[in-house]
């Protein structure tokens, strides 16, 4: 005999805990299930163990998607004010760190107490480590054959995420059942991941490993200004993990290093104040040493500043400030933070999640083709895909 429910959610992560918190509250009788030994292992891991659980900047502009206009109304509907309200009401200490970012003070792990939780109180129930194996459209409701036995539910939310971090047990279960009920999945790339180069620019760039940098980072009409990392597989850091949900293979990046800083400027007030010192040791007074070595080495500057012509501190400085790299590829889904691409949304309503040809399922979080900047942006669409979808089912 099935047990029944009237909402069965797929995927005990950010969105689906959300959503079983709205949907108990409205009086819904709900069963989440997920393959998996703990509720929120995303949320664990986030943020370095602090958990990055919105931005208060939060705008559909932060977001990529086939239609940028999908997320407007969820996210309208559930503001990071809305969480940062739960998270005080649960007494977890929180602090701004940059650019509107809000970290846990301690832990990634208050966010999950806080929604099982939330969770118990509302009534809904948590089963894991429980494998599904079909999931199947009855007339008036959907049966879900599961290692825990048949479920059966008039709601069935899939909030199973995407394809990053393979190790812990992403899927891309939901594009499974997506196609299933002939639903259209945009093609998925890894996101916010680390760009990697090619073996003869990365022995170029060996002696950079470790560095570092504020830099701008440019692909088309999209920049972003952030920290950047020079790592032995090739680039990382905030900046680069922004500008690699833009990039695609074989396009060129353009980076600006310290882009705050009049290069050019610096060096020929060093050239004035002091003309014997290297060009090497005047860069390295703006930019770190090993940087400022490769730089000058580059352009075969060895020579004291006063020897050195104002058109060569020029092309010195443009190199500094419009310097273009090919990436080779990303680190891909290994170490991407999130999947781009998705369940297509001209499939979804935008204000309940639901699919517009399968009434009754619905689709929030990651799954969905919404995928937001580094910063505190996923989360806030967890949160507000899975609220919406709450209030609906
Ligand atoms: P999520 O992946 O959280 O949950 C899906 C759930 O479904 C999981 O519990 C999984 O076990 C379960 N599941 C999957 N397949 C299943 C199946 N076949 N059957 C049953 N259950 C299944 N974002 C942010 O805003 N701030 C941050 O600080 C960070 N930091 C961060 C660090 C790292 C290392 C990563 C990888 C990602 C981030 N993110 C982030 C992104 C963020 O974690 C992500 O956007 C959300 O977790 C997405 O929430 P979902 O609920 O959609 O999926």
């Amino acid at each position: 005999m099935a047990r029944k429910f009237d909402v069965v959610i797929l995927g005990a992560g950010a969105a689906g805990m959300m959503c079983a918190v709205r949907a108990g509250k409205r009086g819904r009788t709900v069963l989440v299930i997920d393959h998996a030994k703990a509720p929120g292992e995303k949320i664990r891991i986030s943020g370095g163990g602090r958990c990055n659980f919105t931005n208060l900047h939060t705008a559909p502009q932060n977001y990529l998607s086939a239609n940028p206009h999908f997320a407007k109304s969820a996210l309208a509907r559930y503001a990071p004010r809305q969480f940062v309200d739960l998270v005080e009401k649960h007494h977890i200490a929180w602090h701004e760190k940059t650019l509107g970012q809000l970290f846990c003070d301690d832990s990634a792990r208050d966010i999950i107490r806080m929604l099982l939780a939330e969770m118990s109180a509302a009534g809904a129930v948590v089963q894991l480590q429980t494998q599904v194996s079909a999931v199947e459209k009855t007339p008036d409701s959907f049966r879900v054959e599961t290692s825990n036995g048949t479920v059966e539910a008039s709601s069935l939310v899939v909030a199973t995420g995407g394809k990053s971090i393979p190790k812990m047990g992403s899927t891309g279960f939901a594009y499974d059942i997506a196609g299933q009920f002939g639903i259209q999945v945009i093609e998925t790339r890894p996101g916010l991941v680390p760009l990697t180069l090619d073996p003869n620019t990365l022995e170029k760039l060996a002696p950079l490993s470790g560095i570092a940098v504020p830099a701008e980072l440019r692909h088309g009409k999209t920049s972003f200004r952030e920290a950047l990392l020079f790592t032995h597989r090739g680039l990382s850091g905030p900046a680069v993990l922004q500008i690699s949900s833009y990039w695609r293979e074989g396009d060129e990046v353009r980076l600006t290093i310290e882009p705050d800083i009049d290069i050019a400027a610096a060096m020929k007030l060093a050239r004035r104040t002091n003309g014997r010192q290297s060009v090497q040791t005047a860069l390295a007074t703006v930019l770190p040493k090993r940087l400022a070595q490769f730089f000058a080495e580059s352009q075969s500057m060895t020579g004291t500043l006063a020897d050195v012509p104002d058109k060569a501190i020029d092309r010195l400085a443009g190199m500094v400030s419009g310097w273009t790299i090919r990436p080779a590829g990303s680190e891909g889904y290994r170490t991407a933070e999130v999947t781009l691409g998705g369940v297509d949304t001209a499939a979804l309503d935008s204000k309940s999640m639901e699919a517009k040809a399968v009434p009754g399922l619905y689709f929030i979080g990651e799954c969905v083709d919404v995928t937001g900047w580094l910063g505190g942006y996923n989360f806030q669409w967890a949160w507000a895909s899975g609220h919406a979808c709450g209030e609906a089912v």
